[in-house]
């Protein structure tokens, strides 16, 4: 728990101490002792006059140190004499503290985040050319931050200028994520039990939605039940929560959630929480009334058989986007030409990519830390296989927009997409994010109450 946590009442799993400091060890084997990665803090961003956004620490750093204050700079130099993990950071300053809360300081930063020194902000210029003195590589990824590309790129010049009298300058920059990504995109027990709690929060947030909703209530109320669960749990949106009534269940990024929901549509809600750093991702679609129509259970009904087709599927050794998409592709392409809202041959309207007019996402990410996570999905051009303790969403939807041609009308405005988070093991597929219900009866059910 970082300073500015020291209020919070625990609530939930954590990440242990020796988990991040595995972390870095893992980091630094794959680096080796040619090299020294440096990893800066996400800083404040304003929103408006002096009113910043609330912070969000960026994910890498978070991961490697747990650390969650701006302005600060990791670096982690393997093997070096003068301390492995280095944690730049802001200086203590009770003024400052007393207005904007306190700070570890670089002392903090050794006892309660295991730096092996702490250093101040305005130290990192002494500091940093000593520890890449005599490296040959620098872990950083460029384009992130001009201002931070603009000191790297400034030390290593020193350090060329001063090589005719001593060690050789880094080379070369390679980006962290190469490692690093991978290395997040398999998650530990820890990681997988920090998830799952999101996971609970999140469905239970989505249970209430459909306990609460009715006619003529508006999408940011039942966004405002949403949050509402989530904060309730020490926890906040992972991304900007859509909540889509009628048409609006068919635009895939809706976010004003502004209009009243009618009798008779249906409600498309995508809203996960984060904790501590750790993402859900649910999708849920559901009758504002409670009863689904015919054709709205139709259309419903085949997306859920897509998921389940493709949850099935999200197993190790299968491949993410042959085996896990195709799945849910298969599936709704011969559900549609048998609702006849597609015509001919199953496997030429596949080939043709035909059942874009309604499937027009993919069927998941990679997810963790970030939403949309890190982790490469395709390895030599061939489309990825999973591995365990790999976690991937799965979200096939179908949307008839109005007015689109070859729909017939009586399925205009009905949007679904069936969202879930879903653990790759040795063995079944875990759906983390189970505890709400996707089944049509099973949520009339819970909406009846
Ligand atoms: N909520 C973002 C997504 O489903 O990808
Ligand atoms: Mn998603
Ligand atoms: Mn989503």
């Amino acid at each position: 728990m970082s300073p500015l946590d020291t209020n919070a009442v625990p609530v939930g799993p954590a990440i242990e101490p020796a988990e991040f400091s595995a972390r870095r060890r893992q980091l630094m084997e794959a680096i080796g002792n040619d090299g020294v990665a440096i990893i800066p803090s996400s800083i404040e961003q304003t929103r408006n006059s002096d009113v910043h956004y609330p912070f969000r620490q960026d994910s890498d750093f978070r991961y490697l140190t747990g650390f969650n204050e701006p302005d600060a700079l990791a670096v982690l130099a393997p093997g070096h004499a003068d301390g492995e993990f280095h944690l730049f950071c802001r200086p203590r300053d009770r003024e400052r503290e007393i207005w904007d809360g306190l700070r570890a300081g670089p002392e903090g930063v050794v006892s309660n985040y295991g730096a092996d020194q702490g250093h101040t902000l305005d130290a990192i210029d002494t500091v940093l050319p000593k520890l890449l003195r005599g490296r040959s590589k620098v872990v950083h990824t460029l384009g992130l931050s001009s201002a931070w590309d603009q000191r790297v790129l400034g030390w290593v010049n020193t350090l060329r200028a001063a090589s005719r009298r001593g060690p050789a300058a880094p080379e070369a920059i390679v980006s962290l994520g190469a490692t690093l990504h991978e290395q997040r995109l398999i998650k530990s027990a820890g990681e997988l039990e920090m998830m799952a709690h999101a996971g609970r929060v999140s469905a239970e947030a989505h249970c209430r939605a459909m306990r609460v909703c009715q006619p003529g209530m508006t999408e940011y109320q039942i966004a405002a039940e949403i949050h509402h669960s989530f904060a309730m749990a020490r926890m906040e949106p992972a991304y900007g929560t859509i909540v889509g009534g009628g048409a609006n269940a068919c635009i895939l990024h809706y976010v004003e959630n502004s209009a009243v929901l009618a009798d008779g549509d249906l409600l498309l809600i995508d809203a996960g929480a984060e904790y501590d750093g750790y993402c859900a991702d649910i999708t849920r679609s559901f009758p504002v009334n409670g009863r689904f129509s015919g054709e709205q259970r139709a259309i419903y009904d085949l997306v859920l058989a897509a998921q389940l087709a493709s949850i099935d599927a999200a197993r190790a050794g299968q491949r993410h986007q042959d085996d896990v998409h195709m799945a849910s592709v298969k599936t709704l392409t011969r559900g549609l030409v048998d609702l006849g809202l597609l015509t001919g041959d199953v496997d030429a309207l596949i080939e043709d990519e035909a059942y874009k007019t309604y499937f027009m996402h993919g069927t998941g990410h990679w997810l963790g830390m970030d939403v949309h996570d890190v982790g490469a999905y395709y390895d030599d051009g061939n489309s990825r296989q999973l591995e365990p303790g790999m976690v991937l969403t799965v979200e096939p939807g179908l949307y008839v927009a109005e007015g689109t041609p070859g729909a017939d009308e009586r399925f205009w405005n009905i949007g679904v997409r069936i969202e879930d988070d879903v653990v790759v093991t040795d063995g079944e597929p875990r759906v983390l994010t189970a505890d709400v219900p996707k089944h049509a009866d099973e949520i009339e059910a819970l909406m009846a109450g």
